[in-house]
């Protein structure tokens, strides 16, 4: 094990009810302008937009509204929030919806509280925020664990880059299963082979044999894949989604990633394929998954069998992979870039971009050059 010190920041308010439950218990700790954000409108089709405001109204909160935060937030729908936020002296954000709302929200909370570039202040000068707005996440689209941990996902347009930003984690996060059941069957499989992803990534990082990091890893991928079986014959089935939903937060609330290295190479490549291609999260995972294990087979080849016969019940590194490539066609997920949704047609020449953009995880079972993600990219075309 690698030494590390670990603090656990986020009140969990988990189950049907939890909204009422958080917001009772919560709001009184903080002043009175709040900022709601949330994403293209889901939220007023289903009925949490009107929950929350009447929780909110009844706590005596003035609300100023941040809406139309996109999948994929974007660098500049930040800024939109951060003046938003200057300018009604926001005491608490809370981000209603998916990863996106929940990233977005976590910069805007850093952003509004300095003049200077977020952006640059993190890559450039290699800093990192020192204060933040509080935020609480409400989750209605699980997957990401963005509820549960202090970083962010953001596209920058003008670089041509979709990177992780540190921020705080949210000081609480409701999690009520029942606000998922609204979601498109599409959505809660792309969530849930993040999910699904997460726990990979973190596994075929380097770590001791026996790190008891790799059986939680494990447990969740093989939970992960039962209950996306379940939804994928009912997707009303509210306990499959509630099971989804905490292995959705187990896999990123850093838990399984203390004491260990960890490999996220696959998400460096789909982060780069959607700062270009605006593509869904998980359905660019389940795209590049299956590429990018084929090169790596053999290099960890004890992880990849214990991994098959433990989640998919097989035997063999390559058949481990076999079956990781059927259950991703089993899920209806996408196989080829071309069934992904993109704003440009993918040709060689973009993956060459996407490819040559791309951050090198040397922590992974073999450190790839930019000429074997480009290679890894263009198998999936
Ligand atoms: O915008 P609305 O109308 O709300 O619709 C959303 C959106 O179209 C819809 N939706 C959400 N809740 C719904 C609902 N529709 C019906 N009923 C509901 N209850 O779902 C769509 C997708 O939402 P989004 O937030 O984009 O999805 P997801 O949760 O997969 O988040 C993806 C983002 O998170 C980042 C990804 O890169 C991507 O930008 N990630 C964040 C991570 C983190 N912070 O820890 C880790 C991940 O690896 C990931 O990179
Ligand atoms: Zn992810």
């Amino acid at each position: 094990m690698q030494s590390f010190v670990y603090s656990y920041p986020t009140k969990v308010y988990f189950g049907q009810g939890a909204a009422r439950q958080a917001l009772e218990a919560e709001l009184s700790h903080y002043g009175p302008q709040v900022l709601l954000a949330y994403g293209g409108g889901s939220v007023k089709r289903n009925g949490v937009y009107d929950e929350l405001m009447a929780l909110l109204r009844a706590a005596g909160k003035t609300v100023t509204e941040f809406s139309g935060i996109m999948s994929n937030p974007t660098y500049a729908k930040v800024q939109e929030g951060a003046a938003l936020a200057r300018e009604h002296q926001i005491d608490l954000i809370l981000a209603v919806g998916g990863g996106s709302v929940i990233d977005c929200c976590k910069i805007v909370a850093a952003q509004a509280k300095t003049e200077e570039d977020l952006w640059e202040m993190e890559f450039t000068a290699h800093r990192l925020p020192a204060d933040v707005i509080p935020m609480g996440a409400v989750v209605t689209a699980s997957g990401t664990g963005a509820e549960m941990n202090g970083g962010a996902v953001i596209t920058n347009e003008k670089k041509k880059l979709k990177a992780g930003m540190a921020a705080a984690a949210p000081r609480f996060a409701v999690l009520d299963p029942a606000y998922t059941l609204t979601l498109p069957m599409g959505q809660v499989i792309s969530g849930a082979f993040d999910t699904l992803s997460h726990a990979m990534e973190t596994y075929f990082g380097q770590s001791d044999a026996d790190n008891v990091s790799d059986e939680v890893a494990l447990a969740i991928m093989k939970n992960t894949v039962v209950n996306i079986r379940r939804v994928l014959k009912d997707n009303q089935d509210l306990e499959a989604h509630s099971n989804l939903m905490w292995d959705s937060a187990m896999a990123e609330n850093g838990i399984m990633k203390v004491g260990r290295k960890t490999d996220f190479q696959a998400h460096q490549m789909e982060h780069q394929l959607g700062a270009y291609t605006d593509c869904n999260h998980g359905q660019g995972l389940a795209v590049i998954h299956p590429a990018y294990y084929r090169h790596i087979v053999q290099d960890a080849p004890e992880k990849f069998a214990r991994l098959g016969k433990t989640v998919f019940g097989v035997d063999g590194a390559e058949a481990a992979v076999d079956a990781l490539a059927a259950f991703i066609q089993e899920c209806g997920l996408p196989t080829r870039m071309g069934q992904l949704r993109s704003t440009m047609e993918i040709t060689p020449e973009l993956l060459r971009q996407v490819a040559d953009s791309c951050n090198l995880i040397s922590s992974n079972p073999r450190t790839l050059t930019h000429d074997e993600v480009y290679d890894i990219l263009c198998e999936c075309l």
